[in-house]
């Protein structure tokens, strides 16, 4: 078993966005690749990546996450792409143990690496436990190995089952997974994915499919919604119990199976008006984009004043400035044009 590290917080005051959003927590991505392909966030093969210099280093994501828990911002979740592809990844995570006031560091991953033997007897799990990582998010869409391969281009269930047995040997408390919802595609998904995540004791999430990449197949006719898959739900095993003081980081409702007692979220970007209320985000592009919210246009280069010298000072400032531009709501139900893969901003 691993241990888990517990982290001292730094008392420094909150952000606060123009609409009265406290500003706590921060998506980073550290790389656009990814070892899968998943027709809702990548369209094809003929990806191109960015260019290895355009990607911040290491060191340089580091020194933005400490200037941002000077803000406040102490909270981080670290994700791609695939953020476990990134070559010498364990070494990140070793420098981040040096950064104080982080109160929560998170992994988003596809989970095929994860029992990944980076050293002797050593998982890439058990590293992330080691180095203080203690949340988890999963992406598993599906428990059918031909519907995994449809989905994500790519064979691999096996490595994403055997690295939830590494992650839970790793001593990870809380792992969560995430279920894209989707038409024809995951609708016969749902049940057994619920049922698999009450004998394994995962905190199951199913998420609403959003216009956030190029691909063709975000049409109105995958968009399977949240209130859907609860009425199946609800069909087989009973009333779900709503959970309004259950909450995790994010914008996830939580409910509870009357019948089983298993807890359930929901994430409804589109079809829940409230989503954006108790926004607490930001996220950083791998190129050093730092862009208030996915579901809009507005992104600001961190990376230039950052290679041009600029002082800790200065990247606090430019902080400030970028929450101060974060909007009201995302606008993916109304002026949102794609321009810009999932891929390549994190989830
Ligand atoms: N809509 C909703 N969720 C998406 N993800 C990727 N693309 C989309 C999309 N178009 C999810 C993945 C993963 C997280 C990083 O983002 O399933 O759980
Ligand atoms: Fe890779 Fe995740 Fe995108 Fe799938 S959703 S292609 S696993 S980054």
């Amino acid at each position: 078993m691993g241990c888990i590290l517990l982290r001292t917080p730094l008392t420094y005051g909150r952000v606060q966005d123009s609409f009265g959003h406290s500003i706590s927590y921060l998506r980073v991505s550290i790389t656009d690749r990814c070892n899968e392909r998943c027709n809702y966030c990548m369209p094809n093969e003929l990806q191109e990546w960015m260019p290895r210099d355009e990607v911040l280093t290491y060191e340089e994501l580091t020194r933005i996450m400490r200037v941002a828990v000077t803000l406040g911002i102490n909270r981080f979740r670290i994700t791609g792409g695939e953020p476990l592809t990134r070559r010498e990844v364990p070494s990140f995570f070793q420098m981040l143990q040096n950064v104080e006031g982080i109160t929560s560091l998170g992994v988003s991953t596809n989970g095929t690496l994860l029992a990944k033997e980076i050293s002797p007897g050593v998982s890439m799990a058990a590293l992330l436990a080691q180095t203080g990582v203690n949340s988890l998010n999963l992406s598993l869409d599906t428990l059918r190995r031909e519907r995994y391969a449809a989905v994500t281009g790519r064979d691999f269930l096996d490595s994403v089952l055997r690295g939830i047995d590494s992650a839970q040997a790793a001593g990870f408390e809380q792992i969560k997974l995430n279920c894209v919802l989707m038409r024809d595609q995951s609708e016969d998904d749902v049940l057994p994915l619920i049922a698999f995540a009450g004998e394994r004791g995962l905190l199951l999430r199913f998420i609403e499919l959003m216009p956030v990449s190029t691909t063709d197949v975000l049409s109105e006719e995958r968009f399977f919604p949240i209130a859907e898959a609860k009425r199946r739900i609800e069909a087989k095993w009973g009333a779900l119990i709503p959970e309004p003081d259950f909450k995790t980081n994010g914008p996830a409702n939580y409910y509870r199976i009357a019948e089983t007692g298993q807890r359930i979220g929901f994430i409804g970007a589109m079809t829940d008006f409230h989503f954006c209320e108790s926004c607490n985000k930001l996220r950083l592009t791998c190129d050093g984009k730092l862009r208030p919210c996915l579901g809009s246009h507005l992104e600001f280069d961190l990376k230039e004043p950052l290679r041009a010298g600029a002082t800790d000072e200065e990247l606090r400032e430019f902080f400030l400035h970028v929450i101060a531009r974060k909007p009201k709501e995302h606008d993916f139900r109304t002026t949102y044009q794609p321009n810009r893969k999932m891929v390549a901003i994190g989830g």
